[in-house]
């Protein structure tokens, strides 16, 4: 693949006004479906991430753990879940943040990491940043580093990832529409 940042971006539906008027909403279930793309997607984030060696890799629900996950299974580290509000059973610590309507509130078990974890936070997209922001946070809150937040699309207008790398976050985004 000569251009695997473009040839990922060919495999993301736009589909839209969904889930409201006016949305264009990027679909990355083709990305998914598809042996050989998703392979491609996999392994970019493995090239990225093999020499800096993280001992955990975080992903925010839910899209956040479909490639999360296999990104730990393949660099041989543990993979911890960033839940939605209610979902995770044992003591936790949690973060509201502001939705264009309304708040969202996420939670990490205390136990997930500790001081001296190098994790990568990883998602599907970036909007307005608010739920990796979160996040990040509750990572900091039971002491690890954050080495890089990770995704595959962002959405720059929307203005999340300025305000991530601002507040000292380094990013890592395969294809950016506009
Ligand atoms: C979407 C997306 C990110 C978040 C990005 O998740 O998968 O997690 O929103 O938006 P932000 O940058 O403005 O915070 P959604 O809340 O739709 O949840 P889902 O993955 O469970 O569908
Ligand atoms: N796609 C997927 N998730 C999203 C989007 C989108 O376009 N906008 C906000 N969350």
């Amino acid at each position: 693949i000569a251009h695997p940042g473009a040839y990922i971006k060919h495999h993301i539906r736009t589909v839209p006004d969904w889930p409201a008027p006016g949305v264009q909403f990027r679909d990355i279930t083709p990305l998914l479906s598809n042996p050989k793309v998703f392979r491609v997607l996999i392994d970019m984030f493995v090239h990225r991430y093999f020499d800096a060696k993280p001992t955990a890799i975080a992903g925010l629900d839910a899209r956040g753990f479909i490639i999360g996950s296999v990104l730990a299974y393949e660099l041989n580290v543990g993979f911890v879940p960033i839940r939605k509000k209610g979902k995770l059973p044992f003591t936790t610590v949690e973060e509201t943040y502001e939705l264009e309507y309304g708040s969202a509130t996420v939670e990490i078990h205390t136990d997930a990491v500790k001081p001296g974890d190098r994790v990568v936070l990883i998602d599907d997209l970036i909007a307005t940043g608010g739920t990796m922001m979160a996040g990040r946070k509750l990572l900091q809150r039971l002491g690890a580093e954050v080495i890089e937040g990770a995704c595959i699309v962002d959405l720059p207008e929307l203005g999340g990832s300025d305000k991530l790398r601002a507040s000292g976050l380094p990013l890592f985004t395969l294809v950016s529409f506009e």
